[in-house]
């Protein structure tokens, strides 16, 4: 196990009426709100009214339209408004995207250096920010519930991880999630599944109690996404999911290994160019990487099979691996999900091998691609 030092920085209220309990509590020493959401559905849904009640002794600054996949123009924007009007706390309504693009204008609204400079030129990370907290209303990412945060550059074409705030508080009501399109409920559940194994197949790679509990949050997350199918009211499956999501990437998981991420970070690129949807682009991702890398951590591949996709029966390892890796690819079909890149509406091959070429690799990944090899994915991946 690798050394670690943990302690968590984020309170979570979870459960319904839950942002009236945090808010009241949370915001007693702040006055100048910056409320941030997306481009409406907050609206639609009620929660912007619900949450405009909440703030009404306070004096709240808009800061609208954040889109899916957050560019860096936005996080400038905000950062800009936040500054002018001297916000004092900064809250985040939305999903991954607008929780994302916060984290990042809460740290670029207290330096005059540019973030992007700061951390990917001058390898230096933020330190101070406006205080913020997240209400989620979309689940999936994780994002509520640690310090990176997923933006596009679109001058630069990089989508990366920038790390920046952590919220003080995230608020997990489940009922929030009604009203999210079906489809990006599975792509979100999807997510949280990817984030699982993209740190269970990390090193070191021996069990011990960090992937236990893992093998125990992607079951729960495979039972639950089949139970929301059955019945998409279903509240309890939807409470069970938003749980998971922030059990992914609230660092338990993570303890005592270097995580592999390949996965994201192919797909992250692959959103630089063409602006798709997170979960789908892992969907179809996963089967293909892990086909092209699981010789190099059969055993880890093994465990997989037996653990989380309950495979007994095969006649050597190598059958065993792939039996469940087959399981994953039959599991993304059965929920609706794309198992390649034209179902998602990609029709242009001629980016990949820019994305190919741009694409980080990861330290913790079992094996070591080459440029050519993400390539390669990627072709197969279409
Ligand atoms: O913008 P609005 O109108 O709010 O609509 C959003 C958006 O269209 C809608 N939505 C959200 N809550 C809703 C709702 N619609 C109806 N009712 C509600 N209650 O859902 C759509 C998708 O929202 P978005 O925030 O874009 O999705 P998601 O939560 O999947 O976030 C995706 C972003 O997070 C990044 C991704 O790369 C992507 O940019 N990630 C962030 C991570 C992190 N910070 O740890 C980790 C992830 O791996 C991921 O990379
Ligand atoms: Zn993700």
């Amino acid at each position: 196990m690798k050394d670690f030092v943990f302690s968590y920085p984020t309170k979570v209220y979870f459960g319904k009426g839950a942002a009236g309990k945090a808010l009241d509590l949370e915001l007693k020493n702040y006055k100048k709100i910056m409320l941030a959401y997306g481009g409406g559905s907050v609206k639609k849904n009620g929660i912007y009214d619900e949450i405009m009640e909440l703030l009404k002794n306070k004096d709240v600054i808009e800061f609208s339209g954040i889109m899916s996949n957050p560019t860096y123009k936005k996080v400038q924007e905000g950062a800009g408004l936040a500054r002018e009007n001297s916000v004092d706390f900064i809250l985040a309504v939305g999903g991954g995207s607008v929780i994302d693009c916060c984290k990042v204008v809460a740290a670029q609204a207290v330096t005059d250096e540019d973030i992007w400079e700061m951390e990917f030129v001058n390898k230096k990370f933020p330190t101070e920010w406006i205080p913020m907290g997240a209400v989620v209303t979309a689940s999936g990412t994780g994002s509520e519930m640690n310090a990176g945060a997923v933006i596009t550059n679109e001058d630069k074409k990089i989508k990366a991880g920038v790390f920046a705030a952590y919220a003080d508080f995230a608020v997990l009501d489940p009922y929030y999630t009604l009203s999210v399109p079906f489809k990006q409920v599975i792509s979100g559940t999807f997510d949280t599944l990817s984030h699982c194994m993209e740190t269970y197949f990390g090193t070191p790679r021996e069990s011990f109690i960090s992937d236990e509990i893992n093998e125990a949050v992607m079951r729960n997350v495979i039972y639950n996404i089949r139970q929301l199918i059955k019945n998409p009211e279903d509240i309890e499956a939807r409470s069970e999911l938003m749980w998971d999501s922030a059990m992914a990437e609230n660092g338990l998981l993570k303890l005592g290994k270097v995580t592999d991420f390949q996965a994201h970070q192919i797909e992250h690129q692959l959103g630089a160019y063409t602006d798709c949807n997170h979960g789908q682009g892992l969907a179809v991702i996963h089967p293909v990487l892990y086909s092209h890398i699981y010789s190099e951590a059969a055993g880890k591949f093994v465990r997989f099979a037996k653990v989380v996709w309950n495979i007994t029966e095969g006649k050597s390892e190598v059958e065993l691996a792939v039996k469940g890796i087959n399981a994953l690819t039959e599991f993304i079909k059965e929920i609706g999900l794309p198992t390649n890149f034209r179902e998602m509406g990609i029709t242009d091959t001629k980016c990949f091998r820019a994305v190919a070429d741009s694409c980080n690799i990861t330290a913790g990944c079992c094996k070591k691609l080459t440029k050519d090899e993400i390539f390669e994915i990627l072709e197969e991946c279409y």
